[in-house]
């Protein structure tokens, strides 16, 4: 939710954590702050709003020294002001915080705090920490950070810098991601691997528990229990630019771009070095398992939930599963019936999702298997999964997920097909025929964004609509859920998608003269039936878009506005058929002016419940 950063070496450490802030703003941008340690003692600048206020604010005054935290902010506890944005100090200002996470016991804290004499200024749950290092400070920072650990509950990453430990900087990890660098004359730490790549390449991830003290070139860890251990170097491939723009307006619009290569890299990472079959290294159900199989449930957030409600149908209609999609931030609440052995698989693009992480646990707590789908190498849900199958598609900047979800159904997809092969339901010529169509989808997305200008002149149309209804059956009801999530989270137009079949039980009522509706028909199967919803909502006056295969007839003459998509295997269009809704709410966005990387009140990685 926010990112956290912080460096101690020979350099001025300011400039060095603006760069990092301005890497991880996607994580939170409602304020930003710095603070940094000099002989004058603990010189903080922040500011409410995006980076750029900060960077303004300190044009001509930027704070001296080695040392330094830095922070941007997606805000639970006290609303986005100067005053609540980090770092945050101690009443002495000797000791300076910056904080990942949720306190959730502050309140308690800060009232017993209060009680001890300390005044507060924020309405931030973070400001205990600080006041708990003071409180607790008997002259060795570790054992006050150890003891501070202990009475707090909640998830936290926090950096430290202290006036009274000027050569030593700190971060502490529970439930919130951490992740440290060094080079021979400095040492870092950031929430995001994307801060520290200019850096280094090899980075270290912190385990939760552990508490890191960095000094100029050098990095001790020490463990939950106070002993000094060693994390693995983790080698980061991925390079810089594939984290920056590129020419591009918008991550949003480059990462859509980045879609033939992302699911080409996702699929030939799962397939055998001929290309001819599924990888048997990488499947985590064996032949055994997948043929005893009784039940697999998806968890996941937002638009990783609408991939699982992808997967669900795939593992239904190739494996003959029965499976279905929980939403995760339910899962754990609503008493979950678990047998031992049950199969889980858990949907995550960043892997630090905590309604994810959280229903994971308590799936395990269960005696389930879980199985990650995930694109962050060395996350929380990656390491803590029983097993874990990566999606490739590089670095996902941009707010709104695109290129992460169709590498989702990728491998939901390989997985279905895997499945229905042990459970011998396709021979192995026809799962390889399935391959064949898999590696065809890259270039068939590509045709789609070959033609995005008929796409952005229709959202130059239709952007000041009110309210867009998204409608579809079967795959394409999940499409049309995804669909109206994009449209939702970066134009702010509201909308709802239903399943078409569902809409005369209620919704058609809101369905008036000029309503626009976009029906998604990419399966032919269903297209009959499709057809006489579109009748349904047209002879009440509905303008419809229609999105359907190359080759289909009788829809042209039923609607306002047609959106033909490359023929695939029907199970597999959603893949193709998804690239024109993202394009659309993108160039709605576009043309309201919206902040299209950062839309308002959202975050990338959801590290709070
Ligand atoms: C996607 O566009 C959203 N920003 C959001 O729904 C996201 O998919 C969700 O928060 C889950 O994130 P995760 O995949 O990183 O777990």
């Amino acid at each position: 939710m926010c990112g956290i950063t912080g460096c101690i070496g020979d350099q001025e450490a300011a400039p060095v954590l603006m760069r990092g802030l301005k890497r991880m703003e996607y994580r939170g941008y409602d304020s930003a702050g710095i603070a940094l340690l000099n002989q004058n003692g603990i010189e903080i600048r922040k500011a409410k709003g995006k980076l750029d206020v900060l960077e303004a604010h300190i044009q001509g005054n930027m704070p001296q020294g080695s040392v330094g935290i830095g922070h941007t902010r997606w805000a639970t506890h006290g609303e986005p002001s100067d005053v609540n944005a980090h770092p945050h100090t101690d009443m002495k200002g000797e000791i300076a915080v910056v904080h990942n996470g949720i306190i959730e016991n502050y309140l308690k804290l800060k009232h017993w705090l209060i009680s001890e004499g300390c005044e507060f200024v924020t309405e931030t749950d973070t400001e205990v920490a600080a006041h708990l290092l003071n409180y607790y400070d008997g002259g060795d920072m570790l054992q006050t950070i150890y003891k501070v650990m202990s009475v707090l509950q909640g998830s936290f990453a926090l950096g430290i810098i202290s006036s009274r430990n000027p050569d030593s900087l700190y971060c502490v990890r529970k439930d919130s991601p951490l992740i440290l660098a060094k080079t021979s004359g400095a040492s870092f730490f950031a929430s995001d691997i994307s801060a520290l790549l200019e850096h280094s390449r090899e980075v270290y991830l912190l385990e939760d528990m552990d508490v890191a003290c960095l000094t100029k070139g050098d990095i001790v860890i020490r463990d939950g229990f106070g002993k000094v251990v060693r994390r693995e170097a983790m080698r980061v491939d991925w390079s810089l630019e594939a984290a920056e723009k590129g020419g591009f307006e918008h991550f949003m619009l480059k990462e859509i771009h980045e879609e033939p290569k992302a699911l080409r890299d996702t699929l030939n990472s799962h397939l055998s070095q001929d290309g001819a079959a599924i990888s048997q290294d990488e499947m985590p159900v064996g032949a055994e398992e997948a043929r005893r199989l009784q039940k697999i449930t998806i968890l996941a957030c937002g638009t990783a939930c609408y991939a699982g409600m992808i997967g669900r149908m795939l593992f239904e209609k190739l494996a003959r599963v029965p499976a279905e999609v929980d939403i995760a931030s339910e899962f754990r609440y609503r008493d979950p019936i678990v047998s031992p052995g049950d199969l889980f698989i858990i949907v995550s693009q960043s892997g630090e999702t905590l309604d994810s992480i959280a229903a994971m646990r308590e799936a395990k707590r269960l005696g389930g298997r879980v199985i990650a789908i995930t694109n962050v190498v060395g996350s929380s849900i990656a390491r803590e999964a029983d097993a874990v199958l990566y999606t490739w598609a590089g670095p996902e900047i941009a707010v709104a997920s695109t290129k992460a979800y169709i590498s989702q159904i990728m491998v939901l997809t390989l997985m279905a097909l895997d499945l229905a092969q042990k459970r011998a339901l396709i021979t192995e010529e026809e799962a390889g025929e399935a391959l064949e169509e898999l590696k065809r989808i890259p270039q068939q997305i590509q045709s789609v964004l070959d033609q995005k200008e008929v796409i952005q002149r229709f959202a130059h149309k239709t952007f000041d609509y009110n309210s867009i209804f998204f409608m579809g059956r079967g795959l394409d009801y999940a499409l049309a859920m995804e669909a109206s999530l994009k449209l939702k989270e970066i134009s702010y137009i509201h909308s709802e998608a239903y399943a078409a079949g569902e809409l005369k039980h209620g919704t058609i009522a809101l369905i008036e003269p000029g309503t626009q509706v976009v029906m998604m028909a990419t399966q032919d199967a269903l297209l009959e039936k499709t057809l006489n919803n579109i009748k349904e909502v047209k002879v009440r006056g509905a303008q419809v878009l229609a999105v359907v295969g190359e080759g289909v007839g009788g829809v042209a003459e039923e609607v306002e506005e047609v959106w033909y998509i490359p023929r695939t295997n029907p199970l597999f269009a959603p893949m193709v058929g998804i690239i024109p809704m993202q394009l659309y709410a993108y160039y709605v966005a576009l043309e309201k002016g919206c902040d299209i990387d950062q839309p308002r009140n959202l975050a990338k990685s959801v590290t709070v419940e």
